[in-house]
Formats: C-alpha cells, structure tokens, sequence
C-alpha cells in the first residue's frame, strides 16, 4: 500500500465513522460592518471558532444589504455560492425556488424549533416543508432615538403623534438644530416611509397597502397623507444628507448635531458600542402610532460540496439558535432574541419594551412584516415601491402624483 492508498483509506474511514470527524468550516456572506454590528457578529465567529470552526468573512459593507445582496447573485451564478448567506424574508424563498439552499431541516428537528421559535417566525424559515434558513433576532423598525440632552434643553418630549413629532422639529429647527439625521440611501428612505404609513394609517391599512398591495389603498387620500409627511419630513434633514450612512447618521444623534433618528434597533447597536446608556444619553420610542414593524435576520446556507463546509453550515445552524448565542448577540446587536425562552434580565429598557410590544401586537394582529427590510414583499414588488418613495423625497413631486406613480410602479412590477 502507497501511502496515498493509506491515506484515502483511513479518510474513507473516517467518513463512515461519521462528519463528526469533519472540520467545520463556513465562508459567511453578510452586511455587519458598522462599530455595533462589528461586534455582534464577532460573538458567532467566536462561538464558531470555540466549537473547532473556521471562519471565513465575506462582509460586503452597505446598510439594508443591497450590496451584499448583489454580492451574493454574482457569487451564485459563478457557481461558487459562500456556504451561508445573511438572507431574510421572502428572499429565502426565492432563492430556494432556484434550487440552491440546502436543507437544514436535521439540525432544526434535533434542536425542535418547531416548539421554541413563534410561528410567525418559524414560517419565514420554511421552504416547501423544510426548514432552509436559520433566525438570529427579532429587530424592529418603527423607533425613533433622539438625543436625551437635547430633548430636555428644549423642553421636548419623546412624540406620541405626528403632529408632536412635526412641532418638536420644528422647535428644534427654529433654535438651530437639525431635527431629524437621515441619510439620503433608498432602503433608509423606505424606512422612514414605512412608518409613516404604519403611523398615519394604522395597522390594516399598512397590511392592504404594503403587504396585499391593495391598488384602492396605494392610490387613497391615507397614502397621499403619508406622502405629505413624508414632504415635511424631507425639509427636517440637513443639507447634507444625501448618501450617508445609516450609522453616521446614528452618530449625529449621539454627538448633539440631529435631535431624532428614525431607524431599526440596529441603531441602539450603535449607541451600545459607542458606551452611550438609553434613558440617559439617548431615549427610543416607537414611531407615532400602533403596531410593530418587524425585521428577522436570519442565515440560509448555499448547497456546496464538501463534508467540511457542510458540517460548518450544520454548526452555524445549531449555534445560531442556541440560547447563548441568542441572548449575547442581541445584547450588542439592539435587536431582541427570537426565541421567548431566553430571559431578558440583562437586556435595556428598549428591548424590553420591543419585547412587550411585539407579544401584544402579535395579540392585537398589528404584529406586521417590514417592507422596507424585505420582510413583507418579494423583491421586485418591493423595488418597485422604494422607487417611487426616494424618487418623492428627492424632488419636489406632489403627492398626488406620488401616489398614482406608486401604483402604476406596482402594478407594473407583479
Ligand atoms: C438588517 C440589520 C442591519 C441593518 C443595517 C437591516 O436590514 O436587518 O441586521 O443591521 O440592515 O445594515
């Protein structure tokens, strides 16, 4: 016997001992690369790495992951898929219609998710029966943060309506401060659009409108409402706002140059990094209005070939879950673990407040899937509407033609 001869038998070996014996490893596809996001993922690399994985990071920086995701389709058809993927909502459907996720359904049948995640959740982590995505957090999207410091100077309390949101802002305004940090990028535009409809039109309306894509309610006097405000909204943001990122506009908030920023809980991941204490430095409220817009990341993970990069997908899965890692990744991440078992002792008082919310909307059925983070709608339909959103904010459009633009751009789009 050669030694090669040796070799391959004792591998062949080893294989049938079991993938125990495999070295995990994972090439992961994502978009964390802010100071908050930074450190939540280091937790999964971390816990990877201590479970013998190796670690191979394909971060593709840009907020909402429009570029990773672009990343990830040249990726796919060049044939060489990253073994596990940031991917979330209907997205993970979509690619699994392609044939190109692989199953995972044994590690979640070993774990049970099926009993410890919420049905909502668990659904959007199915395909046709199998389980092809696995959940990290539940992060919410309608919040507001503003700056504590310069809330009080002001005599300025946290706004409950859009009216009280349009007169602290313009109080703000009127002694110099730039009420609101935005940053000029379609998916953050959509953000703040979400809100405003979920705010000025409530829960059902949001549903028929950006989640059945009711053609009475895109092209209705609610929406044409909602464009209004969004009108008012776009004269609240500085002159530089175009392009900016989502977390240099979370630093404005934290160094008193904006008073409020309208973003997910990804922006207290911000404010956690950077040592600053919620109800003391900075304050979060829900954006005016009822209802919870949530936003699940999740990771699917890409049919690739080799024992090792399967034992390193079958690892992410199992550790993902985990209750450890549940609880210490949404710690820095802002968002709320996605699991109800995990206590929340150590979590700040926005989580607990997401927490609270979430389980009574989910009561109320005002429980709702974010559009904007991709949650709600297929990609085209969802484009279709950011368009229309960024091309009002930009310019000087009425609402009128706002909305009729919105739903020919719908239309147009199934
Ligand atoms: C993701 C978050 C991320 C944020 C900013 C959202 O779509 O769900 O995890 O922090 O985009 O990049």
């Amino acid at each position: 016997m050669t030694m090669k001869m040796i070799l391959a038998t004792s591998v062949a070996s080893f294989c049938m001992a079991g993938a125990a014996l495999a070295e995990p490893q994972a090439e992961v596809l994502h978009w964390w690369t802010s100071g908050g996001e930074a450190r939540a993922v280091a937790v999964l690399q971390e816990e990877f790495a201590s479970r013998g994985g190796s670690w191979t990071d394909m971060p593709v920086a840009g907020g909402g992951g429009d570029a990773a995701m672009t990343a990830l389709r040249a990726r796919v058809l060049a044939g060489n898929a990253p073994t596990a993927v940031q991917l979330k909502g209907p997205a993970i459907q979509e690619w699994y219609e392609e044939g190109v996720l692989a199953d995972i359904s044994a590690v979640a049948q070993e774990q049970g998710w099926a009993d410890i995640l919420p049905a909502s959740i668990a659904g959007h982590m199915q395909c046709e029966g199998t389980w092809c995505a696995a959940p990290v957090n539940v992060h919410r999207v309608d919040w507001v943060w503003a700056n504590k410091a310069i809330l009080d100077e002001h005599g300025i309390a946290m706004p409950t309506t859009w009216d009280e949101f349009n007169a602290a802002a313009e109080k703000l305004q009127a002694a110099g401060i730039t009420p609101l940090a935005h940053g000029g990028q379609a998916w953050q535009d959509a953000t703040v659009f979400e809100t405003v409809v979920l705010g000025v039109g409530g829960p059902e309306f949001f549903r028929s409108a950006l989640i059945d894509l009711d053609m009475d309610a895109l092209q209705s006097d609610t929406m044409k409402a909602v464009f209004d405000q969004m009108r008012t909204m776009r004269g609240y943001v500085d002159a530089n706002f175009s392009g900016r990122d989502w977390n240099l506009a979370t630093a404005m908030v934290m160094n008193g140059e904006a008073a409020f920023q309208i973003m997910g809980d990804w922006a207290k991941g911000e404010f956690l990094a950077a040592g600053k204490v919620p109800g003391e430095d900075f304050l979060c409220a829900s954006t005016p209005g009822d209802g919870y817009l949530y936003n699940v990341d999740s990771f699917a993970m890409f049919d690739v070939e080799g024992e090792d990069a399967v034992a390193g997908q079958n690892l992410l899965a199992e550790l993902i879950v985990g209750q450890n890692f549940q609880k210490v990744f949404n710690l820095n991440k802002g968002s709320i673990p996605v699991r109800s078992d995990v206590a929340l002792d150590e979590f700040d008082s926005c989580a607990v407040l997401s927490a609270n919310d979430m389980a009574a909307t989910s009561e109320a059925g005002s429980l709702l899937p974010s559009y904007a983070h991709g949650m709600a709608l297929r990609g085209a339909q969802a484009g279709a509407i950011t368009d229309v959103v960024t091309a009002h904010f930009n310019s000087d459009m009425s609402s009128e033609d706002a909305v009729a633009m919105l739903a020919d751009a719908v239309a147009n789009s199934m």
